[in-house]
């Protein structure tokens, strides 16, 4: 916990002199094989941290703790809907990261190769991507509700040389297969050399496929010993695809060093982590919260982490409360959208279960109502328990607006610019907004989790940071109140933001033209009660043909298969045109205002 007198004097002097309060941090925080030369470097767009310094991201995340003797310590608790229980201490954890790590160096993967994950939460995808970490392959988690026509998209991209991948995951009782999303992913892509195949029940291997192997039978030949690879704290640690305003998804890459020191910093300082904390997270590394706090924030602060692979609510709507009791789970950090759906379920289920271990609480993926706000704390936290809602983004590597643990908290908005950290709201021209005005939020300047580069596009990356005034856009609307405090408003761009996740427009219009009755399409988001937004589609369909409910479900269909499930529109509506501007642009704001029937004047100016 910290005053707001502590917080304000720590803030101070990290914005004025942000080189020295990074190495400090980077110092304290992280082991170097070497320290850097120079802290930051700065050719604009482009930037360094920590110069010259090396490091390894798995070694800081395992063998330091082994050898500061927490062996024994348990690092991952993997629970599923059955209530299965596995769990790994740090000296197996590091064992099993050596071994799979052999086994990727035997199949000829090294040091800047990409690596696909496409895995269900297990305790094998942290193996898999500390395995990367460890040879220096850049590994990209692809979430494993995405299509194979997804999944495809990102291997061409990324000519990636290995997919890993699991037989099935469970979700609602139910196996949903991965393996043949796989392999009708990487058909005929030959620079893909092998699928890795975690069997989780009997050993299937397609063996007319020899580029198959079984995840085990890779691991079970190598040795527990496996050198980390000298990393240049530059050098590429992943790449995560998130959807921008264009239809074709961005390889946002994050670098080993600046990354490591900025989850490492920002999940100790933001949840006020005691050793001992039992640490539960309840993304999916296929997001980057999965990346900065599943994985490389709380494994690299020698945390016990709790991962689970289901749903929120199955078996039962009292699963997760289940779960913080049995676990006895200290802090837990969601999204919203999880609890809404709770709150919705009721109190009734918290009471069942003794809640009294949690002692902090985080939110993070979309603004949360003040009501639910309350309810997370009266009910979940038991009054006691303070929230910090973090605002960030997949290219933020981590926590930027937070209200820290002990400072007023303001239900519904996120909070103060953390530390080292200069977050300003700007008009079009990057002049700063009177306070409590709407505005674009930008970042005055780069910070050590900040994104390297957009692969393969440096153009979009120079985006970023060439949109608004030579500042970091980060696409938000947001506004100021007199203390300083920043609440966001969500999304100024062609992105929307579904249960947390989110969704390009034109990257589902592209999927929704694609299909072979539509002409033109657009999409705009409508207010959901339970996930924030929801899509909805405009289509002009060819003529002659019928836009019945069976054209809606193929339609639907369509979709999910170009993309993922949670890019399927959940209405669709037929219309003869579009609005359009003179240059051709669907004017989605146009059917936006109409279709929740406010005037188009209703819409700030900033819109335009
Ligand atoms: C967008 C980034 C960062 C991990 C999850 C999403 C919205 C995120 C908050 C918050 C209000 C939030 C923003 C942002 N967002 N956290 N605490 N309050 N809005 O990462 O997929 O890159 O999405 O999520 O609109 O731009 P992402």
């Amino acid at each position: 916990m910290i005053t707001k007198k502590q917080f304000q004097k720590i803030y101070i002097e990290s914005i004025q002199n942000p080189e020295k309060f990074w190495a400090d941090v980077a110092e304290t925080s992280i082991e170097w094989f070497k320290k850097w030369d120079k802290v930051f470097e700065w050719k604009f767009p482009s930037y360094k941290w920590f110069v010259g310094g090396k490091l390894n991201v798995a070694y800081n995340c395992l063998d330091r703790h082994v050898k500061a003797g927490l062996r024994e310590k348990t690092a991952l608790i993997y629970l599923n809907e059955n209530n299965d229980r596995i769990t790994i201490n740090y000296n197996n954890l590091l064992k099993q990261v050596n071994k799979f790590a052999n086994g990727l160096k035997s199949l000829g993967v090294k040091k800047g190769d990409r690596v696909l994950i496409y895995m269900p939460l297990v305790i094998e995808q942290v193996v898999a991507m500390l395995a990367c970490a460890r040879i220096g392959a850049i590994h990209s988690v692809v979430f494993a509700g995405f299509s194979a026509n997804a999944l495809r998209e990102r291997a061409e991209d990324l000519k990636a040389k290995v997919v890993i991948t699991a037989s099935w995951t469970m979700r609602r009782g139910e196996k949903k297969i991965l393996k043949s999303t796989v392999r009708e992913a990487v058909k005929n892509l030959e620079f893909v050399k092998n699928i890795i195949v975690l069997n989780r029940d009997k050993k299937e291997i397609n063996s007319a496929e020899k580029m198959e192997i079984d995840f085990y039978d890779l691991l079970n030949n190598e040795s527990e010993i496996c050198e980390p690879e000298i990393m240049n704290s530059e050098d590429p640690l992943f790449v995560l695809y998130t959807s921008g305003s264009t239809g074709k998804p961005k390889g946002v890459v994050h670098t080993a060093g600046g990354f490591l020191v900025y989850a490492h910093y920002t999940l100790k300082t933001v949840f006020d982590i005691k050793p001992d904390d039992v640490f539960w997270c309840t993304a999916d590394p296929g997001w980057i919260t999965g990346h900065s706090y599943v994985t490389y924030g709380p494994l690299s602060n020698g945390l016990t982490v709790v991962i689970m692979e289901g749903v929120p609510d199955y078996p039962k709507p009292d699963n997760w409360y289940r779960i913080i009791e049995q676990e006895k789970v200290n802090i837990f950090y969601t999204s919203p959208t999880a609890i809404r759906m709770f709150r919705k379920y009721g109190e009734g289920y918290c009471k069942q279960h003794d809640l009294s271990s949690l002692k902090i609480l985080g939110t993070v993926g979309e603004p949360i109502n003040p009501e639910v706000w309350k309810w997370y704390h009266e009910f979940i936290g038991n009054k006691k328990c303070p929230i910090v809602d973090t605002w960030w983004q997949t290219e933020t590597g981590g926590h930027m607006i937070v209200t820290l643990p002990g400072l007023l908290e303001k239900p519904g908005v996120a909070g103060l610019p953390f530390y080292g950290i200069e977050a300003v709201v700007v008009n079009k021209s990057g002049q700063e907004v009177p306070t409590n005005e709407k505005g674009f939020l930008v970042i005055k300047k780069p910070w050590p989790g900040a994104l390297l580069d957009c692969w393969n596009t440096p153009d979009r990356f120079a985006k970023y940071w060439n949109e608004i005034g030579k500042m970091f856009f980060t696409g938000d609307f947001a506004i100021k109140d007199k203390d300083g405090y920043i609440q966001i408003l969500g999304r100024s761009d062609d992105v929307i933001n579904v249960s947390g996740h989110r969704i390009g427009t034109a990257e589902v219009e592209n999927a929704l033209v694609s299909f072979a009755g539509v002409v033109e399409a657009g999409v705009i988001s409508k207010p959901d009660e339970l996930k924030g937004e929801r899509l909805k589609a405009f289509l002009v369909l060819k003529s002659g043909v019928k836009g019945d409910n069976a054209l809606i479900s193929n339609i639907k269909k369509h979709v999910k298969t170009k993309i993922a499930t949670i890019a399927v529109p959940d209405e669709i509506e037929f219309v003869l045109s579009l609005p359009k501007t003179r240059s051709g642009k669907i004017m989605r704001r146009v059917l936006k205002a109409k279709e929740l029937g406010q005037s188009i004047s209703d819409l700030t100016t900033l819109e335009d």
